[in-house]
């Protein structure tokens, strides 16, 4: 059995979870936790090549189920090689994406259905899933507008993708949150970023009382 904590942040594009994920992993560290951030798709080097192949704005050619099944082919190797090993070893993981950005991106926003999508998805994970997932909610056109502002980062394949398919997204992840509440948590991801970080903490701590009952007074 697994002694670690595995925790996925998901959310839109521009919703802010690499700010959140490094206040997060430092907030954690203080407390004396030995904590990993990856991301998906990619974290170690066969799935950050496999990464590239996605994301890739020259392949417009990209056929949804072929998407879909290399962004389970990523997680799959990801698990494998660094998320199980380090919650076997007792850490806490937290994940930049996981199954549920597969649910609401090639599920419900490209319409390949999630039952689908889902399907090899329990084949990639095995069983191995998050015991907590932070859904920052956004609206789309406030989180497109925030990264083209601030340069944030590269634009990629499917930050092209239409307002409509941005705001198909959001909805995927409503149904998500809807089928799994007890796993899935939103947070308003248009509030202030140290008002997002404490209300993540606050569940954690919640959540986890065996975990951090050093740190709980
Ligand atoms: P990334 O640059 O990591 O974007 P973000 O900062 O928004 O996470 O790019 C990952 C992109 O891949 C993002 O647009 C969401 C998409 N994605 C899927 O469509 N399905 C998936 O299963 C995963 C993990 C990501």
């Amino acid at each position: 059995m697994n002694k670690g904590i595995f925790i996925t942040i998901e959310g839109g594009e521009g919703a802010g979870k690499t700010t959140l994920i490094e206040q997060l992993a430092h907030t954690m560290q203080q407390r004396g936790k030995t904590v990993i951030t990856t991301r998906e798709p990619g974290g170690i080097p066969i799935a950050e090549q496999i990464r590239s192949i996605i994301l890739d704005r020259t392949h417009t050619g990209m056929d949804a189920r072929t998407e879909a099944l290399l962004y389970a082919a990523a997680r799959r190797q990801h698990l494998v090689e660094k998320v199980m090993p380090a919650l076997e070893g007792g850490q806490l993981v937290i994940c930049d994406r996981f199954v549920d950005s597969s649910l609401a991106y090639q599920g419900h926003a490209r319409g390949l259905g999630m039952e689908e999508v889902w399907s090899i998805n329990r084949f990639a994970v095995d069983g191995a899933m998050p015991q907590l997932t932070i859904y920052m909610d956004i609206d789309p056109e406030v989180g497109l507008a925030r990264i083209k502002s601030a340069g944030e980062r590269e634009v990629n394949r499917l930050d092209l993708e239409s307002l409509a398919f941005h705001q198909l997204v959001r909805e995927g992840y409503h149904r998500l949150r809807e089928q799994f509440p007890e796993r899935i948590v939103q947070v308003d991801a248009g509030k202030a970023a140290n008002v997002v970080l404490e209300e993540v903490i606050l569940t954690i701590d919640r959540r986890f009382k065996g975990f951090f009952a050093s740190d709980v007074k």
